[in-house]
């Protein structure tokens, strides 16, 4: 294996608690990478020799963006209906079947195409684990084909069957949920690691939530909740109850929800492209970090709620609109996203971690936010191989 001693860094964010503040970070840092994983971090003056040396010209190093939310599986687009929206029209979860039909009608190889040029779109800017869900099929065939595609791109895949109820069942809700908890699920968990819901108004109730959730659970899924997006609802509560890893947007919290992210093991994501999108109000991320919540941020990267793949956009709108500090911001797009994928090895710079690494064209992380809109990508490593 071949060592890199990727030295002159200026500013190093490990998010290790055992260096300052909340990233962690260390000035004039030294990394050295070998194979896929870091093997040493500290001052560059103590470096030890490796087989290679790269130059960081002392711009910031960061763990490689964790984007733990994103819908990569489908076709088309909803130009109009984001056109409709910015004239004024409302956000409704209705839009979702325009993406289904459009789905549904792809080839294997146009939706492979379709994921494979996403991910690469989001390793330009830095990330380097995206979560990707089904829920643009709705049919177990359509619903399992998702994943299996989602799977050649990613370990991170969820089934998200129960996204809105399919058209075919419009008339029969409880025969959707049936099928999602049934057969669906059979077809579907072979190729997933985690179980989501849309628990909202128009999608699924407390119950149907509750059912889906705990199928999956049955089968070895872990869950993860859309929750509270649209309106107040029992998602997040149900989160809570059943362990989830994360609730996901918490747009319109209650004292008790917030309460109940803090005092658990959830962790609150928080998807500022869907609000930006649907010209919605942001969630308070404020309230949850001062009540002691986990937060993270991820893109929710879909064709109508929010078509970013950025995470530097999301963390630049966190601090500006979500009352965040770019440190916050930063460590809730890194740490943050592996702790909603339960993920120890990814999103923090420390021997024995995947070699994950976005150079910035920055002195400083919080560039990020600071020089919003600005492609500030220098470098990326993902499991120690210059990808970018
Ligand atoms: O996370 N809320 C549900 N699902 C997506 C939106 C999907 C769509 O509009 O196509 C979201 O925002
Ligand atoms: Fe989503």
């Amino acid at each position: 294996m071949t060592s890199t001693l990727i030295t002159n860094i200026g500013t190093l964010v490990t998010n290790d608690p055992s260096h300052p503040g909340l990233l962690g970070t260390v000035e004039d840092a030294a990394v050295v990478i070998d194979g896929s994983v870091v093997t040493w971090t500290g001052r560059a003056a103590e470096a030890p020799a490796a087989d290679r040396r790269f130059d960081a010209d002392g711009r910031a190093l960061l763990p490689g963006f964790v984007d733990s939310h994103a819908h990569l599986v489908f076709a088309g687009d909803r130009t109009a209906e984001f056109n409709a929206r910015m004239s004024g029209q409302a956000y409704s979860a209705g839009g979702i079947r325009t993406t289904v039909a459009a789905t549904r009608a792809a080839s294997d190889e146009q939706l492979d195409a379709q994921v494979d040029r996403f991910v690469r779109e989001m390793l330009r800017q830095g990330t380097t684990t995206v979560e990707v869900k089904s829920g643009y099929g709705l049919t177990v065939e359509d619903e399992a084909r998702a994943l299996r595609i989602a799977a050649r791109h990613t370990p991170e895949t969820t089934y998200l069957g129960a996204h809105v109820v399919a058209p075919e069942y419009a008339d029969d809700p409880a025969g959707y949920v049936d099928l999602v908890t049934g057969k669906m699920l059979d077809a579907c968990a072979p190729h997933a690691r985690w179980v989501d819901v849309f628990c909202e108004r128009g999608a699924f109730d407390g119950d149907q939530a509750r059912a889906v959730l705990t199928a999956g659970i049955e089968r070895g899924l872990i869950p993860r909740v859309h929750a509270n997006q649209l309106s107040h609802g029992p998602g997040v509560q149900l989160a809570v109850e059943l362990g989830a890893a994360s609730a996901d947007h918490c747009t319109h919290l209650t004292d008790a929800d917030v309460a109940a992210l803090a005092g658990s093991g959830t962790v609150a994501t928080l998807l500022p492209g869907a609000e930006f999108s649907t010209r919605a109000d942001y969630p308070d991320a404020r309230r949850l970090l001062d009540a002691g919540a986990t937060v993270a941020l991820s893109t929710d990267c879909n064709p109508g709620s929010s078509f970013t793949s950025s995470m530097a956009f999301c963390i630049a709108v966190a601090v500006r609109e979500m009352g965040m500090t770019p440190d916050e911001a930063v460590h809730a797009a890194t740490a943050g996203g592996a702790r909603a994928l339960r993920r120890t090895d990814v999103g923090h710079i420390a021997p024995g971690a995947r070699a994950d690494l976005l150079l910035l064209d920055a002195p400083s992380p919080v560039h990020l936010a600071y020089r919003p809109g600005v492609p500030l990508t220098a470098a990326v490593w993902r499991a120690g191989i210059r990808e970018v």
